[in-house]
């Protein structure tokens, strides 16, 4: 295709080497759907003839059906699937297709595949992680009144409900859909017109490009549009921040389904077995999401990595920009295909939850509290009280447990009625801060994140792709 300057064929091992036609077949559809409204806008400017058009742009869908079955030979000679197509269209309708690349370069054409792929990647990633949402959701309406340990530095600290800890993950993924519809503004803005880096000498409708694209925007720098690769950065980050919120729920998981632990099991159908151990039933899945965050992050650092030295504009290092957004986008979208139906069918073990909130001190922090309404300083209602839990556990006793006579010993202050001040729910509705775990505020947080969840889905029927 740029044969014509050189007097020698390429060697071998560069062609191998330079090639992206192994990996950038995928943007085949995008490519074709540019290149589209690019002849349609040729044609409007004046630069190709309708009957060209018409001919080009049948041609091209012809080769989109070859293309969707797998009616081609992909050629690495071809270097990338800009040149593939434009070689299959010539085939198809002979030397016209040569007309296609008329006041275009591949640096603004790779540029524009990359915004439409992204955007599409977005969109996918928005609605899985709503649908996990949901699920979790459905899981914390169900578990208000499961009762649980709740833990810091792992170690049992106070009760709360165990819909207050899932939706602690709902507001976590959350934050992760409104990361990437915010960076979706950033994405869904239109490069082609830019050219190589100087734009074209054709009087290029570049906004009615935008249009038939449907992008919002349209870059208004033309080295900017063929340099910029912050919206795959931006994309890969939400992508990684997600992945860690989905590792550290997987985390959970993969605790809580342990022996130690039961507090959950997870469905036959999303664990997995050993070859040896018959009795074993592994949570692989939620291994695994955990394990290919690495994966995840490694693609946004290297990406990160390959810009951070490039001069303006186009380097052919942006090459490398494909391979880890290809990867992050089948990772991603491959743990919220099973993450969501795995916490759907999640069973929860409320009474072993509950046990392990009896067989601990989490309600000591409410017989310090008790104290300070006794009027006692909080300081020293913490020492009263780690004399108290020492006794405890001397004597093989939860507080509960103790008698009046006992508690006594410690803080004479103390009368019948702290029976019902560390008593389980009791501890867990006294937190009846707002954000807090009880019932009330939970219920309030439930109903505010589904709205939230209707917000998502109304701006996804009403995207535009
Ligand atoms: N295969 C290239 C890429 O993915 C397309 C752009 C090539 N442009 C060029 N001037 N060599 O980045």
């Amino acid at each position: 295709m740029w044969g014509g300057r050189f007097t020698q064929p390429t060697n071998k091992l560069v062609e191998a080497y330079t090639a992206s036609l192994a990996f950038d077949r995928r943007l085949a559809e995008e490519d074709i759907r540019g290149s589209l409204a690019h002849v349609h806008m040729l044609g409007k400017i004046g630069v190709l003839t309708q009957d060209e058009v018409t001919t080009i742009s049948d041609g091209l869908q012809n080769v989109q059906q070859k293309i969707a079955a797998g009616d081609v030979t992909y050629d690495v000679a071809d270097e990338d699937i800009h040149m593939s197509v434009e070689k299959w269209l010539t085939e198809a309708i002979g030397p016209l297709g040569g007309k296609l690349h008329t006041g275009r370069s591949r640096n603004d054409q790779v540029a524009l595949d990359l915004h439409l792929y992204v955007r599409r990647a977005t969109v996918d990633v928005v609605r899985l992680t709503a649908a996990l949402q949901e699920a979790l959701l459905a899981q914390a309406e169900a578990h208000v009144d499961t009762v649980l340990p709740g833990y810091t530095h792992l170690q049992r600290a106070q009760p709360i409900r165990f819909a207050h800890h899932l939706l602690a993950y709902v507001a976590m993924f959350g934050r992760d859909i409104a990361r990437l519809i915010d960076s979706y503004a950033r994405v869904d803005v239109c490069p082609l017109g830019a050219g190589a880096l100087a734009g074209a000498s054709f009087p290029l409708d570049r906004h009615m490009v935008a249009e038939e694209l449907a992008f919002a925007d349209l870059y208004d720098n033309s080295i900017d549009a063929v340099s910029d690769r912050d919206f795959v950065v931006e994309f890969l980050s939400g992508c990684a921040l997600l992945m860690t919120h989905l590792s550290r729920l997987c985390e959970e998981l993969v605790l809580w389904s342990s022996q130690e632990f039961a507090f959950i099991e997870l469905d036959d159908a999303f664990c997995t077995g050993s070859s040896i151990m018959p009795q074993k039933k592994n949570p692989d899945v939620a291994e695994l999401v955990r394990g290919k965050t690495g994966r995840v992050y490694g693609n946004l650092v290297a990406l990160l990595t390959v810009l951070k030295g490039l001069p303006l504009a186009y380097n052919k290092d942006m090459q490398e920009d494909k391979e880890g957004l290809f990867d992050t986008v089948d990772t991603v979208v491959g743990a919220l295909k099973l993450m969501a139906p795995m916490m759907a069918t999640m069973r929860v073990n409320g009474a072993n939850m509950r046990q392990a909130v009896e067989q601990d001190f989490s309600n000591a922090t409410d017989l310090a509290d008790y104290l300070v309404r006794k009027n006692i300083p909080f300081r020293q209602a913490h020492e009263i009280v780690g004399k108290t839990v020492l006794y405890c556990i001397a004597q093989q006793k939860f507080l509960l447990d103790l008698s009046l006579d006992e508690f006594r010993q410690f803080a004479p202050k103390i009368g019948n009625d702290v029976y019902e001040a560390l008593a389980i729910e009791r501890v867990v509705d006294a937190r009846d801060v707002y954000g807090g775990p009880a019932r009330e505020q939970v219920e309030i947080v439930i109903e505010k994140r589904k709205s939230a969840l209707s917000e998502t889905e109304q701006w996804l029927k009403h995207v535009n792709l």
